[in-house]
């Protein structure tokens, strides 16, 4: 059976006066899924989220939550809804504590003995007035009244910007609950090794449009491997080889070297290598930056060959 659609949106567009922030938005989020929606400054991912949220009105292409339009419906998709906003504005007069209890409470939600545990876990002073709190402080405040918060859909845009390490981790915990719960995750982020370690599915987003969505895995076809190896036999000169990658061998040693490899073409380059009696090898699997780099050189360049 195929996974719920909990949030689907279909070449989605937003201008603003002349600009094109948003041109041609298409992903979904499945039901009991982290999706990583990611890219750089200024490629749209706030502007995707505040057209999703209904703060925004789309200029063209479609979205729906829980199978409801996003900007006619808004009021009872954000019954189910939960959103923590990348820069999280807070009332400088109220405290912390007086502040969550306020976002529950327009969420149609309590102060329960969750609430407590979450404020405990991420270390926040609750009786502080809000003036006084860093970013880091009124993101956790935010924070806190999300997870707290009984939702069907979680919606954070880059939440852990302000955060320190530790609290990250919290973050992450808190999210993998809630999947564990079977509750979905839009989670938006430049950070990639959160993403990498989170999400099961990710979109990349560009100038306005998606330019990749699906698993890690299933991007493969674009990662390369970095590989070290020795070799009893004398290695020959690789680098005219297609889907191999900064060839480097040195004169003295020529039965060790160390190359990228196109991840998917793996399979004949260890044929070619094990022919030559393998002493020692070492595979450095592609990492979701290596990905993004690519991309975003790919973009830039014109043909993606470009070699740091
Ligand atoms: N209200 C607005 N008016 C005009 N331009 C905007 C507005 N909001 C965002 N933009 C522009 O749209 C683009 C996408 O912004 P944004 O969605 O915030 O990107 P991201 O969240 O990925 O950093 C940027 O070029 C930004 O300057
Ligand atoms: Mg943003």
């Amino acid at each position: 059976m195929m996974a719920d659609t909990i949030l689907s949106v279909k070449h989605l567009q937003k201008k603003f006066g002349k600009f094109a922030a948003l041109k041609d938005v298409t992903f979904d989020v499945h039901s009991g899924e982290v999706f990583g929606f990611i890219g750089p400054n200024g490629a749209g991912k706030s502007t995707t989220i505040r057209t999703l949220l209904g703060i925004l009105r789309a200029s063209g292409g479609s979205a729906t939550i829980f199978g409801k339009d996003v900007w006619k419906d808004s009021v009872r998709i954000h019954e189910h809804l939960a959103y923590v906003p990348g820069d999280v504005y807070l009332w400088p007069n109220l405290t912390g504590g007086e502040i969550i209890d306020l976002f529950l409470k327009l969420n149609h939600q309590r102060h329960t003995s969750r609430t407590n545990d979450l404020i405990k876990q991420f270390e926040l002073d609750p009786g502080k007035k809000a003036r006084t709190y860093s970013k880091g402080n009124r993101q956790k405040v935010a924070l806190i009244a999300a997870f707290s918060t009984d939702a069907d859909l979680y919606i954070f845009d880059e939440p852990t910007s302000g955060l320190d390490p530790l609290n990250e981790e919290i973050f992450q915990k808190n999210v993998l609950a809630l999947k564990l719960q079977g509750k979905s995750i839009l989670l938006s982020s430049h950070i990639l090794s959160e993403v990498e370690r989170m999400c099961d599915r990710i979109g990349i987003i560009r100038e306005g449009q998606i330019i990749e969505t699906g698993t890690l895995t299933e991007m493969r076809h674009l990662t390369r491997t970095l590989i070290t190896v020795q070799t009893r036999q004398a290695l020959p000169d690789l680098s005219a080889t297609q889907d191999v990658h900064n060839f480097k061998r040195s004169d003295n040693t020529p039965n060790k070297a160390s190359f990228s490899v196109d991840s998917d073409k793996m399979d004949k380059v260890m044929q070619t290598l094990a022919s030559l009696e393998i002493i020692v090898l070492q595979s450095t699997p592609p990492t979701l930056e290596d990905l993004f780099l690519r991309y975003y050189q790919k973009g830039k360049q014109g043909d993606g060959e470009n070699e740091a």
